[in-house]
């Protein structure tokens, strides 16, 4: 995998032709599908579950797939995304009882494991089970819906994560998602992510191409 990981979220796709559009994005070039799961609990709204996970995979779609989990409670669905193809497991701290077993839950169905932290959630939650993660997802927005501005303090946030990584000696990728855009996602990155994902920005120009080779291009920069 390249040092930078675009991961477009398929939130902002065409849910009518998913698999059609799912397999346009990958072929202009992105890295890995972000997978956006909300249950009209944990956030105010409710997109898709593991079914349309298999779908995608039952497609032909082989690139990784990052689930996204804003659901809660988050355990009974770890087995089932595994099984549905997923590669990548995230999920908000608020949403389990038991962090720690959560994170070895999703570890031990074969996935790579995640927390997601909320803007206004403190970073001390990360301490004690950096040794399980293999991403850290900071939202840029309050989750829920895409096309949202992305909130500046995150990046001071992205920089305080990013010394914790490199304390830790772990590979970890550091994960963005909430109004990441052509124009930001130098910024973004500068800050210490390296994993980046894209809804709106993305998926509202036509030529889906053009937009990644473009922050591809402000990336090397
Ligand atoms: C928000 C989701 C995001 C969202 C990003 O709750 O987790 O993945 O779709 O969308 P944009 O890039 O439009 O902010
Ligand atoms: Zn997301």
């Amino acid at each position: 995998m390249s040092s930078y990981l675009i991961a477009p979220s398929i939130l902002s796709a065409d849910f009518a032709r998913l698999g059609d559009d799912v397999a346009k994005v990958l072929a202009a070039g992105a890295d890995v599908v972000h997978f956006d799961v909300m249950d009209n609990h944990f956030v105010p709204n409710l997109t898709f579950g593991p079914m349309v996970c298999k779908s995608l995979r039952d497609y032909g779609i082989t690139a990784p797939i990052d689930v996204h989990l804003m659901v809660k409670p988050v355990d009974s669905l770890i087995p089932e995304f595994a099984k549905a193809g997923a590669d990548i497991i995230t999920f908000h701290p608020e949403a389990s009882d038991h962090v720690d077993r959560t994170l070895q839950l999703i570890k031990d169905h074969g996935c790579k494991a995640g927390l997601v932290l909320n803007p206004a959630t403190p970073l001390q939650v990360l301490d004690f089970v950096m040794d399980k993660l293999d991403v850290i997802l900071l939202m840029s927005v309050n989750p829920g819906f895409g096309g949202q501005s992305f909130i500046p303090s995150t990046l001071d946030k992205l920089k305080l994560v990013k010394e914790k990584i490199n304390a830790s000696g772990r590979d970890i990728r550091l994960q963005i998602d909430g109004g990441v855009k052509v124009d930001n996602i130098a910024e973004i990155a500068a800050a210490g992510a390296d994993m980046f994902v894209a809804g709106s920005a993305i998926f509202s120009n036509n030529d889906y191409k053009a937009v990644i080779d473009q922050m591809r291009a402000n990336l090397a920069q």
